[in-house]
């Protein structure tokens, strides 16, 4: 032994940047990297979304703007959501053939149409309700005014076929109904769209970190989603959730919100045979946002560190509203 007793230096290798680069176990990279979009009916100019700094509802015309953005950054894929004109208790515009997301889904395609670089985004659609309904729950009302989970199927399966006929190659089922993945499985392929894939949102927990995302698509919803989103309390429980829908056929799972779940992500990641995703939700994005702008903490090392957590945790695949920015910064 030397003089020193030590015979271990782990500092060694942290000695430089390029033993650091050299050595880093997790790499992000831009085609990991899926950006949400918000598109709302009938708007003129883009609008900010004020508890999301930086992001927007956009216009049809703006919309096609940012996906191809994205396809010059290299990024993975979009994930769309469509906030209609007009609500009602059914959500019937979230299959309208015309409805603002199926509109949506197509400006998307056709933005990204022409390329030939292979840095072609993948169009993901949210396969949900609520931003279609007038009581802004994820699925329709039984007369007592519960969620009821049986007649929700039905429309989620007309929602992703809607959204398939439109071009959707994903379709991402986001109410955490039982049985929805392979309620829409079942769907689809009556349909013809046996190559439309499902990423299910599989452990999704009822989460305070949805709050600014609520502005974002103008919700009406009053009280909670507890009866059907998950309680923060369990892990177990998203284990079972996952193992449910990848049985079910889910073509990949999704563990949301991210960041506070890091346990649950790194749980699923280790037992699923199919690729992982994790959605790191409004509300991370606003807090960091928000003790950024206070010059709290440093921003790029803040959001870099977050999303890297993300995917050392076990992500193949991670939502994020910076998917552009970080694309920038790791090109
Ligand atoms: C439901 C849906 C929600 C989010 C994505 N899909 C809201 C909810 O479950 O209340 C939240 C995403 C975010 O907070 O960034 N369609």
């Amino acid at each position: 032994m030397s003089t020193s007793g030590i015979v271990y230096r782990p500092r060694r290798l942290r000695a430089t940047p390029g033993l650091r680069r050299l050595v880093a176990e997790t790499r992000l990279h831009p085609a990991d990297l899926v950006l949400p979009l918000f598109v709302k009916e009938g708007l003129t100019e883009p609008v900010p979304i004020a508890s999301m700094p930086g992001q927007v509802q956009h216009t049809e015309e703006t919309l096609g703007k940012a996906v191809a953005a994205a396809a010059d950054a290299g990024i993975g894929g979009v994930m769309l959501f469509g906030i209609p004109a007009r609500r009602d208790a059914t959500g019937s515009q979230g299959d309208a053939e015309n409805g603002i997301l199926q509109r949506a889904i197509r400006i998307a395609r056709h933005a990204v149409a022409d390329r030939t670089d292979g840095r072609t985004p993948v169009i993901m659609a949210d396969t949900c309700l609520d931003e279609f309904t007038d009581h802004g729950h994820c699925g329709v009302l039984a007369s007592d005014g519960t969620v009821d989970n049986d007649a929700t199927l039905d429309r989620y399966g007309s929602l992703a076929v809607a959204q398939a006929r439109a071009g959707a190659e994903v379709v991402a089922p986001s109410g955490m109904m039982d049985g929805q993945v392979a309620m829409i499985r079942d769907a689809l392929d009556d349909a013809g769209y046996l190559d439309v894939s499902i990423l299910a949102y599989s452990a999704k927990y009822a989460s305070a970190f949805y709050g600014p995302f609520r502005e974002a698509v103008d919700s009406t919803l009053k009280g909670d989603r507890r009866t059907y989103q998950m309680d923060s309390a369990n892990s177990r429980e998203g284990l079972r959730e996952a193992d449910l829908d990848l049985a079910e056929g889910a073509d990949m799972v999704m563990v949301k919100p991210a960041g506070s779940y890091l346990d649950v992500l790194r749980s699923v990641a280790d037992r699923s045979d199919v690729p992982v995703a994790a959605y790191q939700v409004s509300g991370e994005y606003a807090m960091i946002e928000a003790a950024a702008a206070n010059g709290w903490i440093d921003r790029k090392g803040a959001v870099l560190e977050s999303v890297t957590s993300i995917k050392r945790a076990g992500a193949d695949v991670i939502l994020t509203y910076w998917a552009l920015e970080i694309a920038e910064w790791i090109k």
